[in-house]
């Protein structure tokens, strides 16, 4: 699915409530090696990453997508949110293409199943912060393709584009290494 999910609105995005706070020192571990990205009271209260195998978890998603696809059956070209109860970033996109873009677009690409960013059976609720955090991520891949990326000359592609595998690859975390040892010192 290289093709970039064409959307009618475009929303004002606010960052999430800086809730960083310093706790105190006698918390603190003192033995432990600092860690490199402090998790923020908000990140501790978010769902943590999904241990179970990897075919457990795809065999989840698959089962929820198509359990979603049934109920919305000769539906599938509709509108999302003449289907959906909650739409605010995919408007227009046909409803069954919302539901397998949850499965291979953002789940897969996360390694999580659905329930990283929603309670099953409850999807157009808004009681986790992934969910809100997909929907900005959305809104930073398009900026990145529709306005960062065709500035730059001399690309392979005609439209060059990220989506969500670009960064996460399987995982919830983007690497920031390609892991191993650092390259020998000379
Ligand atoms: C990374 C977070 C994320 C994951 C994982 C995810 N979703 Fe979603 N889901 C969203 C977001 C964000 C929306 C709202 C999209 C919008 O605003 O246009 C949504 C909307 C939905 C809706 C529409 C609900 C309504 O009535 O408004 C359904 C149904 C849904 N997801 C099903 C699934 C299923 C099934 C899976 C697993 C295969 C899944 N989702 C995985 C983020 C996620
Ligand atoms: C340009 C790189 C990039 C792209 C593209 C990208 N992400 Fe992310 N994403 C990140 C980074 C960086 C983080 C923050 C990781 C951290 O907590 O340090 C993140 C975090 C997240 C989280 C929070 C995960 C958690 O629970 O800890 C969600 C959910 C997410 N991204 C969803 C998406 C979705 C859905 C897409 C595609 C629409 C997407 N991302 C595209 C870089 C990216």
């Amino acid at each position: 699915m290289n093709r970039a999910i064409h959307l009618s609105l475009f929303l004002t995005l606010s960052s999430l409530p800086a809730l960083a706070q310093t706790p105190p020192a006698a918390q603190q571990q003192q033995d432990k090696p600092p860690s490199p990205t402090p998790a923020s009271p908000l990140a501790t209260a978010m769902a943590p990453a999904d241990n179970r195998p990897a075919a457990e978890i795809a065999a989840e998603r698959d089962l929820l997508m198509n359990q979603i696809l049934e109920m919305i059956k000769g539906r599938e070209s509709e509108p999302a949110e003449s289907v959906f109860k909650n739409i605010l970033m995919m408007k227009g996109a046909p409803a069954g293409r919302l539901v397998r873009m949850m499965n291979m677009g953002f789940a897969r690409s996360l390694g999580v199943s659905c329930g990283h960013c929603h309670v099953p059976g409850e999807w157009e609720k808004e009681d986790k912060p992934q969910k809100q955090i997909a929907r900005e991520m959305m809104a930073m891949s398009r900026t990145i393709g529709g306005e960062i990326l065709p500035k730059i000359k001399n690309l392979r592609s005609e439209q060059p584009a990220v989506n969500c595998t670009t960064c996460h690859r399987g995982q919830l975390k983007p690497a920031l290494d390609l892991g191993g040892p650092p390259p020998a010192a000379k």
